[in-house]
């Protein structure tokens, strides 16, 4: 059918055409953020699922719902090796400003912004990432110690301060979260929590991979207390089905029960892989409704764009021992495996693999379940190394 009205949309971050099954995860992170901005008690909330199961768009919709109801907002996604306080400083700034015009915040805002110079300016020697417009003078005594964990505080509790002003909230979504560093990731649930005692309407909606849970965890033992982990996971077979059939029939075409029942199955209800042979599926069909053959027919190249976009792009980030060692896991299935089972397959001891293990967790491929287990944060990703890998070479020691 006509590529042009395809409806569907594969893509890191790409806004679904029905973002189906997640109205419960929308409700919850909407009412926690308006308690917060009614000053009651609200957790905030870190989203744990794997690569391409729908959190980044989940976000961006909650972002646009809480924009709706006047919240102010600001959005960042942590990529692996800049600081937090370089990526906040911006945003916060942005968020000040607009925060300042409201005649009601004016003046907090306005010492809010004071604050952040001092941030900037104090923090910038350790993080030396950190680049942001300076809108006023910074006020002595103001987030100016140098110390992120006391500086972030004070900036948050002025920022708030002005949002309850202005009878708003601040909420923070951050995306990719698992790439923060552990202390700055402790001095941030440090502030927030601070904030959150002081019923300051400032609200964090954050995402991640499943490591996430852990690694808030470690960095500060109390933030299981504080935080919900709800999971973003594969789609329920009722809200994979509306994700085909929906676009489908709102361009005025149809899908059969078997071609519907397919697509669910060879996408294992995973989002991304939704979209993708939902896409395919379309442009192989000649004519409505698109059948069963048809799906059939779309796999071979929707599985192609998936290698050559989801997986490789993820594959192309490795160095080749992780290949190697990405390679053993998926010989063994999805997984997840016991640690002594790859190493065994690499003929290898499993102490002397396990830098390599973490360095593959930091990268965001694997994670641990529970102790001594290694999972894939890529679903299908073991069929990907076997079809990447072919063959027995990986198994020769280096
Ligand atoms: N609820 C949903 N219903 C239908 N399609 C969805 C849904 N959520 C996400 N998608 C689609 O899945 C794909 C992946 O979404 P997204 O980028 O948000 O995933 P992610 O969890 O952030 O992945 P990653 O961990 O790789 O960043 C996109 O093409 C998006 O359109
Ligand atoms: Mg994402």
């Amino acid at each position: 059918m006509d590529p042009a009205t395809n409806p569907f949309a594969p893509g890191a971050g790409s806004p679904p055409p029905e973002l189906a099954g997640r109205d419960d995860l929308l409700d919850v992170v909407r009412i926690s953020i308006a308690r917060v901005r009614a000053g009651r008690a609200a957790k905030s909330i870190l989203m744990v699922g794997l690569r391409g199961v729908g959190k980044t768009v989940l976000l961006d919709r909650m972002r646009d719902d809480a924009e709706a109801a006047g919240v102010h907002t600001l959005r960042i996604e942590a990529p692996e090796n800049r600081s937090l306080p370089a990526l906040l400083a911006p945003e916060l700034r942005q968020s000040l400003l607009r925060l300042s015009r409201d005649e009601r915040a004016r003046d907090l805002a306005q010492r809010a912004l004071r604050g952040l110079a001092g941030f900037a300016k104090a923090l910038k020697v350790r993080y030396h990432d950190i680049e942001v417009g300076l809108d006023f003078d910074p006020e002595p005594g103001l987030a100016d110690n140098g110390d992120l964990e006391h500086d972030l505080q004070a900036l948050l509790e002025v920022a708030g301060a002005a949002a309850q002003h202005a009878n708003t909230a601040l909420a923070l979504f951050v995306d990719e979260l698992q790439y923060v560093k552990e202390d700055e990731l402790a001095a941030f649930i440090t502030s927030l929590h601070r904030v959150a005692q002081r019923r300051l309407p400032v609200v964090l909606i954050g995402a991640g991979l499943p490591q996430l849970r852990g690694r808030t965890g470690r960095a500060k033992s109390y933030a299981e207390r504080l935080f919900d982990f709800p999971e973003v996971g594969p789609l329920s077979r009722g809200a994979a089905e509306r994700a085909i059939a929906k676009p489908i029939r709102d361009e005025g075409a149809e899908i059969t029960d078997d071609a519907l029942a397919k697509i669910i199955d060879k996408a294992e209800g995973y989002a991304y892989f939704l979209q993708e042979w939902g896409k395919h599926s379309w442009d192989t069909a000649e004519s409505s409704p698109i059948d069963a053959d048809d799906v059939d027919g779309a796999s071979a190249s929707a599985i192609a764009a998936l290698d050559a976009s989801f997986f490789g792009v993820r594959f192309d980030r490795l160095t080749p021992a992780e290949k190697r060692y990405l390679r053993a896991m998926a010989e063994l299935g999805p997984g997840p495996h016991r640690s002594g089972d790859i190493a065994q397959k690499l003929g290898r001891a499993v102490t002397s693999l396990a830098p390599l293990r973490s360095q593959i967790i930091n990268k965001g491929m694997i994670w641990s379940p529970s102790h001594g287990d290694t999972a894939f944060t890529v679903p299908l990703f073991d069929q990907f190394m076997r079809r990447i890998m072919p063959g027995e070479d990986w198994r020769i020691p280096q």
